[in-house]
């Protein structure tokens, strides 16, 4: 969503500006802008519709003087259309503002401060620069102490005040922001992909306070009567420079499907112990295992499929409710949990605001929480209360892989050791779980070296408008993720089933070359599976099936056969993802569509 960066120093703000804005690129957005504050002390705004790189024309076309302090922004729409006008900053008197989030009372807001008439675009952002407006006497601090005050929502905001040059003000609430202090001047963002080419030290904002941005320091103020200055606590981004590039992919997404068999490694390894799994040096306590009668698994997306395979895994072992619930929902639902319930919360940026209300209710309601979580010292980590951090690194392209991958690692982890600390699981039977997950990681090298076969499936799909996945068991679980894949970057309507329900409703719908990706991995239910394969196939349906090497099925079974290595069919999910992606990946390109930023979709979903 919304992506934010401010820059002042001794360099052109322009370039930096336009760099870190696509380096937000893939947030997801529809409308970019820049405000740079000149050398003549005026302050000159450029936003258009569009990609970063037409802003980006447009400035080295028009932008010629040099400016060392400016704001960035991308925008994806939400209060108001896709137009110059909506887009960031918006400028209002002396105040020239970017915003991320919502600002819930706007309406009540345009009443309050007499702004009817006066605004020229339809956005809540443009209202609260009239508010700081009317509200600026020439103390920032307190102007930007008053707006808040007023306003209902959540935000992150990057101010510029036409009589303090070189100067960038930033706060923020629940939406995400982070600074840091370089030799080369200061900067703001809403994430750290936009600092990795510059530090590697930065800080989160903290809620409810105030950042000064000067050239060389970057000041926070607590919202006290002194406005009291404090010190965030540094911290160090643990990804190289690398990491956020493409590095000879014609995707990020490509390159992070390759990347997880790394990042499997980087997400296990530390943690295993004698054999066996050790959360010590993440500080996670057994205690927080035996002393739960039920989970309670949210999360949004890919992160919630994650759950889905997790519950599969996990409830006939350890024969206690897991439950899984989306958090959009959870956090409206009154839901069933209590200080005897374990609430794992799944998310990649840690940011998505949902599942961070959803932490937030799990709490209220007395419940332990335990975070898997991917960008550190993201909100969520931190209000959890404990956080089991994935190694992935970052990752870029909206549609999530490795994150998946990884989520799945740290959950399977979970599962092995409160199974062991709750006397499911033997030692021997632990050592004997994590040796047969770490089989995963080579048999996932293998289907990338296949990737050329997988890819002759996309020629099959590119042209479909349905397609549907089934399974039964783990398998129906992944499945359900395969669906999601497909849909989010090819725009093919794809939906997922446990194979078994397909005869009540969703067989009405298969006819001739609809394409059913089926996946037949888990030995109790293969033969029930085969069945459901051969009602489709009579009907019609193109099958692409994956099943396992050793898997005795008839070759004509089956249009096209993707066989995996013989692993446990516990781990079969993280070979078969991979398949599941490269699907996805290989026919959203032959429909030559944008990969990595798939319309309308947004990488990390800061606003309700
Ligand atoms: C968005 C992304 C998905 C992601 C979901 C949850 O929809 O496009 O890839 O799975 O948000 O994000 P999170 O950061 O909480 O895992």
């Amino acid at each position: 969503m919304c992506g934010i960066i401010g820059y002042t120093g001794p360099l052109g703000a322009k370039k930096i500006l336009l760099n870190g804005l696509a380096c937000l690129e893939y947030r997801g957005y529809d409308s970019a802008g820049i405000a740079l504050y000149m050398e003549d002390d005026s302050i000159q705004v450029i936003k258009k519709t569009g990609k970063v790189k037409a802003l980006k024309e447009y400035c080295d076309q028009t932008v010629h003087k040099v400016s060392h302090c400016g704001i960035g922004h991308t925008r994806w729409a939400t209060h108001g259309g896709v137009t110059d006008e909506n887009a960031h900053p918006h400028r209002v008197g002396h105040v020239t503002l970017i915003h991320n989030g919502i600002i819930e009372n706007y309406h009540e807001l345009t009443e309050q401060f007499h702004l009817e008439g006066t605004l020229v675009s339809q956005t809540d952002s443009e209202v609260a620069a009239g508010v700081l407006n009317q509200l600026y006497q020439g103390d920032p601090l307190a102007a930007i102490r008053e707006l808040l005050s007023f306003l209902n929502g959540s935000f992150s905001f990057c101010i510029m005040f036409d009589d303090q040059p070189g100067n960038i003000y930033a706060v923020r609430n629940v939406s995400p922001l982070v600074a840091a202090t370089t030799n080369s001047g200061t900067l703001v963002a809403s994430d750290l992909t936009a600092l990795i080419p510059y530090t590697k030290d930065y800080f989160v904002v903290p809620e409810e306070k105030i950042v000064k941005l000067s050239p060389y320091k970057i000041s926070v103020y607590d919202l006290d009567d002194n406005f009291t200055r404090i010190s965030p606590e540094i911290m160090t981004i643990n990804w190289d420079t690398d990491a956020a590039m493409k590095n000879g992919y014609p995707h990020f997404m490509l390159k992070e499907i390759h990347e997880q068999p790394e990042a499997l490694k980087k997400t296990i390894l530390p943690r295993i112990s004698q054999g066996l799994p050790d959360f010590s040096d993440d500080g996670i306590p057994d205690r927080i295992f035996t002393d739960c009668s039920r989970i309670h698994i949210v999360a949004c997306g890919t992160a919630m499929y994650a759950g889905m395979v997790a519950r599969a895994l996990m409830e006939p072992v350890l024969r206690i409710p897991v439950s899984v619930t989306i958090a959009s929902e959870f956090r409206y639902e009154n839901p069933l949990v209590d200080e005897h319930t374990l609430v794992i919360v799944i998310s990649q940026s840690g940011e998505t605001i949902d599942t961070l209300a959803a932490l937030r209710l799990a709490k209220e309601y007395g419940s332990k929480t335990l975070s898997i979580v991917n960008v550190k010292g993201s909100t969520i980590a931190r209000e959890s209360d404990y956080v089991l951090y994935t190694h992935a690194g970052p990752e870029i392209a909206v549609a999530s892989t490795k994150a998946y991958s990884v989520q799945l690692a740290a959950l399977y982890l979970i599962s092995c050791r409160m199974s062991l600390v709750r006397g499911k699981y033997s030692k021997e039977q632990s050592q004997a779980f994590l040796a047969d997950m770490l089989e995963a990681i080579p048999a996932i090298e293998t289907m990338l070296e296949q990737k050329d076969f997988i890819k002759t499936t996309s020629s099959h799909l590119m042209d479909q408008s349905d397609a549907f996945f089934i399974g039964r068991g783990l398998d129906y679980a992944f499945s359900l993720e395969g669906a999601l894949k497909l849909k989010e970057i090819s725009y093919i309507h794809a939906e997922a089933q446990a194979a078994g329900e397909l005869k009540h409703g969703t067989i009405a719908l298969i006819a001739d070359d609809v394409p059913v990706i089926a996946i037949a991995t888990q030995q109790h239910v293969l033969s029930k599976l085969i069945s459901n394969i051969r009602e489709v196939k009579a009907r019609g349906a193109f099958v692409i099936l994956l099943t396992k090497e050793m898997a005795a099925i008839d070759e004509n079974l089956a249009d096209i056969i993707i066989r995996i290595p013989n692993i446990d069919d516990r781990f079969t999910v993280f070979p078969i993802a991979v398949v599941l992606q490269l699907i996805a990946y290989y026919t959203s390109v032959a429909k030559d569509l944008d990969v990595d930023q798939p319309r309308n979709l947004a990488k990390s979903v800061t606003v309700e």
